[in-house]
């Protein structure tokens, strides 16, 4: 088994290893309860209730299944405010997993992000990444920074099969820290794996040449290390040297190039709520506690309970074993080869988390101020109850300055897939139907905003279709 897995890239899928025990029935809709649904829901996925989806790909944050292990954790949750054994277990996976000192609990991701850019940013700074996300970028604009792309430009061109299309451009990074100064970079910010480019991997030598190029200039690097477990899978399986190495070894290695690195534990670590900093450097994590107790929480619980530390302790054990990572890659990637077979644009190569369709080849008859991406997620829930999300024009915001939509090159649906919850034939499901759509394409009208909400708007905007259409019709 383990020799037929080594390498084979294009490999077919495998078979869950786990099995199931415990179900969550699903509800099934006809097509006019759907169609009335999206209409309510103002054509924007998020919007739905989630007793209208069947399946549900919105995103694999807080989505995945936990572990016997870790639903029997949960009874150990210690629940004192402070002093709680559960911080303390779950700050030793922390510091033995990612090899950093210094822990910071939070109650998600972007409590990290908020915490760390309130520390380390100040006006006028300027901080390079490899392609914006848009919680971090939301709080680095917060704390009076501007964020600088980085990323190479193969990221931005969904055909591209580039194995790390995640890497930083170290020509793009260094020209950022020259002009800016690089006293006014207070760290580089480094996602493993790209979320917006599709889930893409960072080589280890791309990492190694960014800290070496960090170290000349004197600049930190802050990683977002949300989904670096599926950043380790890729480089043992992609990078040359690699292949024999632990995902545990390689994922240490990962994070030994940070200063520090935010994660929102939601992914990752397999748990439905959490999130972390964590830090080498004793006066970021002095100042992180002082911020902390404001935003967060006292610094042994930070927003969680004693009980989700727990889960979260036992899923950040979970999450480096090797046949777990590898079957939830290649689940995804199952799903982007039957896409790909039936002449489907998506991103390529498919990433860690999700298949990306790619709406602007999609829908081509579309201009992107229409927003083929929100146009597809709306009719792709009305043909089979599977919700996807948008992350293109709309998730991209306005320009503040010049109040102009930004037009990212990529404009995608992201089809996220939660760990360990859906089976093979929920995929085949999704396959057929997006494959459905893509030969009623030309019948799917762009959209336009009734309610445009000022900061990440992704999340509440509200929409109407241009004219009317089958797609959208019971
Ligand atoms: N960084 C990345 C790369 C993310 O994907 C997310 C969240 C965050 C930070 C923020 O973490 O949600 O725990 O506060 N991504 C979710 C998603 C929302 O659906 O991709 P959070």
């Amino acid at each position: 088994m383990e020799n037929l897995w080594k390498g084979d890239q294009r490999m077919a899928r495998l078979a869950e290893p786990y099995k199931i025990k415990s179900v969550e029935p699903l509800r099934m809709t006809t097509r006019a309860e759907r169609a009335e649904a999206m209409r309510q829901a103002g054509y924007n996925t998020f919007l739905l209730r989630s007793k209208d989806v069947y399946i549900d790909l919105l995103t694999d944050s807080g989505t995945n299944a936990m572990s016997q292990a870790q639903w029997s954790a949960l009874m150990l949750g210690d629940e004192a405010y402070s002093g709680s054994e559960s911080f303390f277990r779950f700050e030793a996976a922390v510091q033995e997993v990612y090899g950093m000192p210094y822990v910071v609990p939070t109650h998600q991701g972007r409590g990290a992000e908020h915490i760390l850019s309130q520390i380390l940013i100040h006006q006028g700074d300027v901080v390079p990444g490899n392609m914006y996300f848009t919680t971090t970028r939301e709080h680095q604009e917060l704390a009076g920074g501007r964020f600088v792309d980085v990323i190479i430009d193969e990221a931005h061109d969904s055909q591209n099969v580039h194995p790390f299309k995640g890497n930083v451009d170290l020509a793009k990074l260094e020209q950022a820290i020259v002009e800016a100064g690089p006293e006014h970079v207070p760290y580089v910010s480094v996602a493993l794996t790209v979320n917006m480019a599709g889930g893409q991997p960072v080589s280890l030598e791309n990492l190694r040449a960014v800290r070496s190029l960090c170290d000349k200039y004197g600049v930190k690097i802050y990683m977002d290390a949300t989904r670096a477990v599926e950043n380790a899978f890729f480089v043992q399986e992609r990078e040359p040297g690699n292949e024999g190495r632990s995902i545990r070894e390689i994922f240490l290695e990962q994070l030994s190039y940070a200063d520090g690195c935010t994660v929102s534990a939601k992914k990752d670590a397999i748990v439905n709520i959490g999130g972390f900093l964590a830090t080498r450097d004793e006066e970021t994590f002095e100042a992180a506690k002082e911020l902390l107790v404001v935003f967060e929480g006292f610094p042994h619980y930070g927003g969680l309970a004693g009980r989700d530390m727990e889960a979260l302790a036992v899923g950040i054990h979970e999450m480096i074993e090797d046949s777990y990572i590898r079957h939830r890659v290649l689940q995804v990637r199952g799903l982007g080869d039957r896409l790909l077979a039936a002449g489907v644009p998506i991103v390529q190569p498919v990433g860690g988390h999700g298949v990306f369709l790619d709406a602007k080849r999609f829908l081509s008859h579309l201009d992107q101020e229409q927003m083929p991406a929100q146009a597809l997620a709306a009719a792709l829930y009305v043909d089979a109850g599977v919700r996807g999300m948008e992350r293109g024009v709309v998730s991209s915001g306005r320009d503040h300055a010049t109040g102009e939509n930004h037009h990212p090159k990529l404009e995608l649906v992201r089809l996220t897939i939660p760990r360990r919850v859906y089976t093979e034939s929920h995929m085949d499901v999704v396959a057929d139907s997006v494959v459905h759509l893509y030969g009623q394409r030309s019948e799917i009208p762009g959209l336009q905003f009734v309610f445009e909400p000022k900061r990440l708007r992704f999340f509440t905007a509200r929409f109407e279709p241009l004219r009317p259409s089958p797609v959208f019709e019971a």
